[in-house]
Parts: C-alpha cells; structure tokens; sequence
C-alpha cells in the first residue's frame, strides 16, 4: 500500500513528538522538523526509541520560505501538521513582535507552499481562541473573544488565514484542532513535556515541585465563583490528544471532511479544579505536594471546559485516559528525567 507522508513542524516539542509516535503507529511516513529553538534532541530521541526507528530530520526555520520550499520539493508530503509555534503566554505579552514574526510568518509560508503543492494543512491550535466564555461548555460554535495575549491572538489570526484559504483555493483542506489543557506524558516515560526556564503551566510545576527542583507550588486563587473556588480546566491526556491528530489526518486523506474547514474541539469535557488536580496527583502518586494560596494570575479565566462531542461524532475519537493514569505517567516522567 501507498504510505502517505505526514509533515509534523515542530515534531520534537511535547506535542508533536507524541504525534509522531501515534502517526508511526498508524502506519503513516513521518518526517520531523523543528529548528530547536525551543526544545533540545531529548524528544526527538525518546520518539526513535519508542519507534524502533530513525525519523528523518530536518533542521529549518518555518519562516525561511524558501527552505520550506525545498522540503516540499524533496519529499512528496501529503499533510502536514503545523506545531512549530512559540507558546508562552506571559513572554509573548512582553514581546509580542518575536511572537508574531514568528508564529505568523511560519504559517503564511507553510500556507504558502501548501497551495502551491496542493497539501492538506492541519493547525494546532488552543481553547484560548474562547477568552472566558459566556456559557459552558463551549462548543465549535461558540463565539471566539477578544483574546488577552498576542500568543492567543496569533493563533486566532492563524485560523484565519487557514479558513480564507482554504475557501479561496480549493487545492489546501484544513482543520484546526483546539486544544483545552495538554497534560501528561507516553507511558513509556520516554517523551514528555520539557518547559525551560520556571514552568508556567501547572503540571509541570507541580511535578518540578515534588522532585524538589521547585520550592512551592503556587495555587492562584482561590476566591473564584467555583465550588472550591481555584480555575476549572479541561485536562486532556497527551496521548489521547496525539490520537486525534491520527483521525483528522485520515480524515482529510480520505476525502471524508464535510467542509473544506472543519474546527474540533480537543478534550474531556470533564471540568477539574486546580485543587482537585493537586490532591489527586498526591493520591495517585502516593506523596505530598508543597503548596500555597497566591493572589490570581492575570490573564487567566474562572473556567474553561469543552463539548467534545463533534470530534467524537465526526472523527471518532474520545479521550479515554484517566486523569489518574495521566497524572502518573506526568510523575514517571519527571522522576525519570531527575533519574529517580
Ligand atoms: C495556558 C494558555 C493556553 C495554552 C495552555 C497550554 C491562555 C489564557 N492560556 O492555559 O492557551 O494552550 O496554557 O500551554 O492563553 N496554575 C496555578 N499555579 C501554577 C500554574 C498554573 O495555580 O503555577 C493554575 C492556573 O491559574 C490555571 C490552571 O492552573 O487555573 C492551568 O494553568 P496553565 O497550565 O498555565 O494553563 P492555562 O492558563 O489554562
């Protein structure tokens, strides 16, 4: 059989690497390309291993057009999924010219290229597309806010230019995937999330806190209009996540969209408080966690979950992990980098 070839930009961050290994598993070709400038080969490594295999490499800059040119040339890519992204929320309030440049420009030349070759396009892109919803939870239809950071805004600008063009050339199909929170790690504790510098998402705070790289845990409020009063998120399992990618992909190469855009949400659609996340992680892992109550952070919404159901329908998919499991595989993989 003719094995389609799948394009994963940024494949050896947190998320694309786990993609790369669910995409070799479903028999598809994978080439990986990431210019490094925000993760080091330990990914990269971990994937090769968890495969059995060596992925082709490439070392580029999305927003070098005419290498990007040259990679399409090369290699005949059927879809390509576009990771390649920086992420951090706070640092992109502080420059949000780095995070345009580079968030923009990388995705106009990945659309670029895809209209010249005819390729199917697949964004990642994030829940902060909803700001702080007004009803919940939300589904695909509901209105995308004004978003409080430029790394929020660029990947509202992103879906942009992915709808307009796909409905100006009929040769690129899109989907774009909106993520709640990617959490946890591959059960082989092989590849996982590696934040430089002070984490800024929860998980990865927590488990620095309990191997002791990190003092305390901060909690960031705890007088929201919640039950417990901390933030009520959508936890979605890193591998559960990696899988939805493997049907949307399908999806396109099969000729099975329903529209030439088509947008799903990615998550649970179980809402988790912060604290409810601290105390199972305790549970499961079986210790105690540091931690105290600080004010709010700025920026962050009361509460987020989604309806999944449309990615469940239409592609097939639903998460299936345990926030138990998840939270494990979170821990074994700090523990193994720490070489506990
Ligand atoms: C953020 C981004 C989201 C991005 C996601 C994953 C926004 C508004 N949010 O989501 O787009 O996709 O990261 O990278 O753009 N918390 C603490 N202490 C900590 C860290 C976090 O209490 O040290 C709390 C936060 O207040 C929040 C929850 O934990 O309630 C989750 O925070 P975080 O993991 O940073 O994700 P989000 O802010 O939801």
């Amino acid at each position: 059989m003719d094995r389609k070839t799948v394009l994963v930009s940024g494949g050896a961050g947190y998320i694309g690497s786990h993609v790369t290994v669910e995409l070799n598993e479903a028999g598809y070709e994978v080439i990986i390309a990431d210019n490094f400038s925000n993760c080091d080969k330990t990914n990269y490594n971990g994937v090769c291993a968890i495969c059995g295999k060596q992925f082709p490499l490439i070392e580029m800059d999305f927003c070098d057009l005419n290498a990007v040119r040259k990679l399409f040339s090369e290699n005949k890519i059927d879809a390509v999924i576009h990771f390649a992204a920086f992420k951090a929320v706070g640092e992109s309030v502080a420059e949000p010219l780095k995070y345009y440049t580079n968030n923009l420009n990388s995705f106009l030349n990945i659309l670029q290229v895809s209209k010249e070759k005819g390729c199917n396009v697949l964004f990642s892109s994030s829940a902060t597309v909803y700001g702080e919803p007004d009803s919940l939870p939300v589904n695909e239809k509901s209105e995308r806010k004004p978003c409080t950071s430029p790394y929020g805004n660029s990947k509202q600008i992103c879906e942009d230019f992915l709808r307009d063009c796909v409905n100006a050339y009929p040769q690129i199909k899109g989907i774009a995937l909106r993520y709640f929170n990617p959490i946890g790690a591959h059960p082989s504790a092989l590849i996982g999330e590696l934040p430089r510098g002070v984490p800024q998402n929860l998980v990865p705070y927590i488990t620095q806190t309990a191997i002791g790289k990190r003092e305390c845990l901060s909690i960031f409020g705890n007088d929201y209009p919640t039950e417990d009063g901390t933030c009520l998120r959508d936890y979605i399992d890193i591998v559960d996540l990696a899988k939805v990618h493997v049907c949307a992909v399908s999806r396109m190469l099969k000729g099975e969209m329903k529209q030439p855009y088509e947008i799903f949400n990615v998550g649970t659609g179980r809402p988790l408080s912060v604290l409810e996340l601290v105390t199972t992680f305790e549970k499961v892992n079986g210790l105690k966690l540091n931690y105290k109550i600080a004010p709010r952070r700025d920026g962050d919404v009361c509460a987020v979950w989604c309806d999944p159901s449309l990615a469940e329908k239409e592609l097939g998919w639903k998460a299936s992990r345990s926030i138990e499991d998840t939270l494990r595989s979170a821990w074994q993989w700090e523990r193994r980098l720490a070489g506990k």
